[in-house]
């Protein structure tokens, strides 16, 4: 099967069975990456681009390592040491590099909005790799790769969403994803850090200011970063607070059910919004209940990315 759709630009929208597509096709990808020979011809004769207007270590790895290991060509573009620094806009970098016939360009962009306006400049498929504090979906992808491979499914399940929700674009793409596919979503924070106007409550999802409510009996506990980059000052009074208060600590992810995931995209700030103790526990459960499966993450997000790169391709034959 291939997507209905040229490009994944978010997951709002995104049917059931098509996530569920996806997640199938990842987990015959993970057996291509655990195997001795990570190499495979399905991107064949397809050029697959990264262009990346914001710092990035695992999407922007996985996207490249995920085109090779599957014999495509991969480059690379970085908007510093690029033309964008010349003053380039957006649409004709597009242009340029749709003109160099690429099938897929990735797009990270600080502006909300970014990859929907070059998709509809580009034949080429776009894939959203982050665009401002709007949608992440092959984070959100990748999380629930990860959930249904450890927990053997995702409807049903409880996932607390943790942290810095306003600018968090993997916390709208999981939302999106995760009610999709039938789970129930609590996200969790404080309150200069959760939207103002309830849209989000809109979806399904329950919206809390109190952290241990969040994560009591919850089967998935999600840390966000606390996006220094993103914020004003004073959102929160100090880091030391923020961690007391809101952040993953072993007692507080206790409260979570037995066998409960704890999850973070990365990068962490640890003693932040996770302890580390947390983020480096056992991938298996622990005395206290719950198992880390931050590192199996990145592995997932690599056997995600290739699948994806896989069904869009696909779709143009
Ligand atoms: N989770 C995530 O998007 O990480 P990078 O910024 O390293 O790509």
């Amino acid at each position: 099967m291939a997507l209905s759709q040229k490009d994944l630009l978010g997951l709002r929208g995104v049917s059931a069975a098509e996530i569920s597509e996806i997640l199938n096709t990842a987990e015959l990808m993970k057996v291509i990456l655990a195997s001795n020979n990570k190499k495979t011809p399905h991107l064949q004769g397809k050029t697959i681009m990264t262009v990346f207007y914001e710092n990035s270590t695992r999407t922007r790895l996985s996207f490249e390592l995920a085109s090779k290991y599957m014999g495509g060509v991969a480059a690379n573009m970085s908007a510093s040491g690029s033309s964008v620094a010349k003053g380039e806009t957006l649409v004709d970098t597009a242009r340029t590099l749709d003109r160099m016939a690429s099938d897929v360009l990735i797009l990270r962009h600080p502006m909300t909005g970014a990859p929907h306006l070059m998709a509809k400049h580009v034949k080429a498929s776009v894939i959203n790799a982050g665009d401002g504090a709007n949608e992440h979906p092959t984070q959100a992808l990748l999380d629930m790769f990860t959930m249904k491979e450890k927990l053997g499914g995702i409807s049903g399940l409880k996932v607390a969403i943790v942290g810095d929700v306003t600018h968090s674009r993997v916390a709208r793409s999981n939302l999106w994803g995760l009610t999709t596919m039938g789970a129930q979503v609590t996200l969790a924070g404080p309150p200069t850090l959760l939207p103002p106007d309830g849209a989000l409550e809109a979806t399904g999802c329950r919206v809390t200011e109190c952290v241990d409510d969040a994560v009591r009996e919850a089967d998935v506990v999600m840390g966000l970063r606390i996006q220094l980059e993103r914020q004003q000052k004073g959102l929160f009074p100090s880091v030391r607070e923020y961690h007391k208060f809101f952040g993953l600590t072993p007692e507080r992810v206790g409260l979570a059910k037995k066998g409960a995931l704890v999850m973070h995209p990365g990068p962490v700030n640890r003693g932040v919004e996770i302890a580390s103790i947390v983020a480096d526990g056992e991938s298996s459960p622990n005395s206290d209940g719950y198992r880390s499966v931050i590192d199996e993450q990145v592995t997932n997000g690599v056997a995600v990315r290739m699948a994806l790169l896989f069904l869009l391709t696909r779709r143009n034959g």
